[in-house]
């Protein structure tokens, strides 16, 4: 039986991940350096700090990626690596050294688009998920319904028009005083509050776009306001109703986006999937619809190159390739490609 194994790279934001994996399903190693603790006291991610640790990182976890597979870089059949989008700076730092280790070993290097990787973390988690479905791609600078019409082929319904979901989290849990990513740190604290104690306002957008900026600004004055006039916040009932709220404008979009696109299949992908109150309210709505709804295990909501080697299987099955001139892209939208930026 022949296998194909490839080692992936991943180093667009504020972690530095290496993995193999093999078919595009199944993970030999799945390595995560995060720089969380350093960014943490700047209350975001530093681009240029970020990029030289993912330099100072980047060699050690690929030989661990590659020992805990138990394989050595001349066994592995291709070289992948995400190219976009991302910070410019990381993403450089993890395309070179992909185009180095193709180079040297003469194997096929893997232009991979974060995004893409967030979906195809659900084909680790799931072995019988394939294309079509439809899936709401949550992440830190991106909130998105994407439907995913074959491995490669996408299509995006509706995409938010300011802020994304996560970086809305990161900026509410911020005025609550929790520290950078707030996100999964807002999510606990609101799991012992009462999510209707405040009234926090529903963007009217149309379509299957989202909006997060007016109600990421409404706790932000809401906090404000408090602190002005000495009163004090019931900061867990807060974060409950900010996460409802989100959870509750995802949901309904989605699952309005499923009923006309009439995708029986649906998943979720990307860093803020991993919200309680939004897996809830999912769960609950497919529930309802008798829809079959994908979630990615916890480990694999949040950033690593697992995902990115399960999607460049796909990739690579159907003849994308990069070559020296592969360049770092900060912007690029999922359906598209740009291997020159
Ligand atoms: O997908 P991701 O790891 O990075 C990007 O590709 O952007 O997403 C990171 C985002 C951060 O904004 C983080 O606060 C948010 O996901 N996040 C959460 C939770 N866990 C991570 N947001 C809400 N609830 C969580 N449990």
């Amino acid at each position: 039986m022949f296998f194909v194994r490839i080692l992936a790279l991943e180093s667009s934001c504020d972690e530095t991940a290496a993995a193999v994996i093999e078919d595009g399903r199944k993970i030999l190693s799945n390595v995560v350096a995060t720089q969380i603790e350093i960014h943490k006291e700047y209350g975001g991610v530093v681009p240029e700090i970020a990029s030289r640790l993912h330099t100072e990182s980047i060699l050690s976890v690929t030989k661990k990626a590659l020992a805990d597979a138990d394989m050595t870089l001349s066994e592995v059949d291709a070289i992948a690596v995400t190219y976009a989008p991302g910070l410019v700076g990381p993403l450089l730092v993890g395309v070179n050294f992909a185009k180095a280790l193709a180079l040297r070993e003469n194997k096929p290097l893997i232009p991979v688009h974060h995004l893409r990787g967030h979906i195809a973390a659900n084909y680790l988690t799931h072995p019988d998920l394939k294309p079509p479905f439809l899936c709401l791609v949550v992440s830190g600078g991106n909130t998105q319904i994407v439907r995913v019409k074959d491995y490669t082929d996408f299509e995006i319904l509706g995409q938010t028009r300011d802020d994304a979901a996560g970086e809305a989290f990161d900026k509410a849990a911020r005025v609550l005083g929790l520290p950078y990513p707030g996100g999964a740190k807002l999510d606990e604290l609101a799991k012992g509050g009462d999510k209707t104690a405040y009234a926090l306002p529903i963007p009217n957008i149309p379509g299957y776009d989202f909006s997060f900026s007016g109600l990421k600004t409404a706790v932000i004055n809401l906090a404000h306001h408090a602190k002005q006039v000495g009163e004090e916040l019931d900061a867990p009932s807060l974060a409950a109703s900010f996460c409802g709220t989100v959870a509750s404008i995802l949901s309904q979009k989605f699952y309005a986006a499923a009923k006309e696109t009439g995708d029986e299949i649906l998943a979720v992908a990307g860093g803020v999937s991993a919200n309680s109150f939004l897996r809830s309210a999912l769960l609950r709505g497919a529930k309802r619809r008798g829809k079959y709804l994908y979630l990615p295990e916890l480990s694999l909501c949040g950033d690593n190159a697992a995902m990115i080697g399960a999607q460049a299987y796909y990739e690579y099955q159907s003849g994308v390739r990069g070559d020296m001139m592969l360049n770092a892209v900060p912007y690029l939208p999922l359906d598209e490609k740009d291997f020159l930026g």
